[in-house]
């Protein structure tokens, strides 16, 4: 992997969230649950806004009528539902939404203000960079059967090297990094499904490395937890992309 080491560290305290027209938020996974679209933290989002979802958006499951019903009510909301996948999506489901490309990335379609955030994209958003990437691997595997379970939660070397030359394409800069499982370490140092490695664990080890990013939220824990000094651990919370740690 070509990336270019830069050790540069961007802390908070030096964001200028000044002027920004529309705010970006960032959750944790939603596992098809539409009572928190009414919890007040996603209710105060407005007209304009982006509400960004780490993985297990959990509304693309059973194709039933009841999941497109709360598709429906989703769809009336005045904010962008913008979501990457988890371990926990319907992949099958999924790919069968038309592609496009927006703001300089590639997102499956779902509503006017639903949309899946590919693999190993960078979005401009806002005016700031976000990289995405979901998928990993279930920690429930073993309870999942043939139909609760799919092939293409697991990225695949062809996912990594898209996102390898985007990223290039971006001289390894971004402003944001969304993902669903965390760099190697971190699942070491939470302690959630350790024993699990997969090739994206060191992808997002060398990306800590080797580029230059202000925060990296992931979804895949389960828990809010800042871990200094760019890491967010996101479940309930749902915080604006320019929080700072103070604010926590
Ligand atoms: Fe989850």
């Amino acid at each position: 992997m070509a990336l270019t080491y830069d050790r540069k560290i961007c802390y908070n305290k030096l964001e200028n969230t000044q002027g920004e027209k529309n705010m970006v938020y960032v959750t944790g996974d939603t596992h098809g649950e539409w009572e928190r679209f009414q919890e007040k933290a996603i209710r105060r989002i407005k007209k304009g806004d982006t509400l960004i979802i780490c993985g297990d958006f959990g509304f693309i499951w059973d194709g039933s009528r009841k999941e497109k019903q709360i598709l429906k009510k989703m769809e009336a909301l005045p904010f962008l539902i913008a979501f990457i996948d988890g371990c926990h999506e319907n992949f099958d489901l999924l790919e069968s939404y038309p592609v496009e490309e927006w703001n300089g990335g590639k997102i499956h379609r779902i509503t006017k203000n639903i949309i899946h955030l590919m693999r190993g994209q960078v979005f401009q958003i806002e005016n700031k960079k976000f990289f995405t990437f979901g998928g990993g691997h279930s920690q429930d595997y073993e309870y999942r059967t043939t139909q609760t379970w799919w092939k293409q939660e697991r990225p695949t070397h062809q996912e990594v090297e898209t996102a390898v030359a985007n990223l290039q394409k971006h001289g390894n800069k971004i402003d944001y990094v969304i993902t669903h499982e965390p760099p190697g370490s971190l699942k070491d140092c939470l302690g959630v499904d350790v024993a699990q490695r997969l090739e994206i664990h060191a992808f997002f080890a060398d990306m800590v490395r080797a580029c230059y990013y202000r925060k990296w939220f992931f979804g895949k824990c389960h828990i809010d937890k800042y871990i200094p000094v760019k890491f967010f651990a996101v479940f309930a919370q749902v915080l604006p992309v320019t929080v700072r740690d103070t604010d926590l």
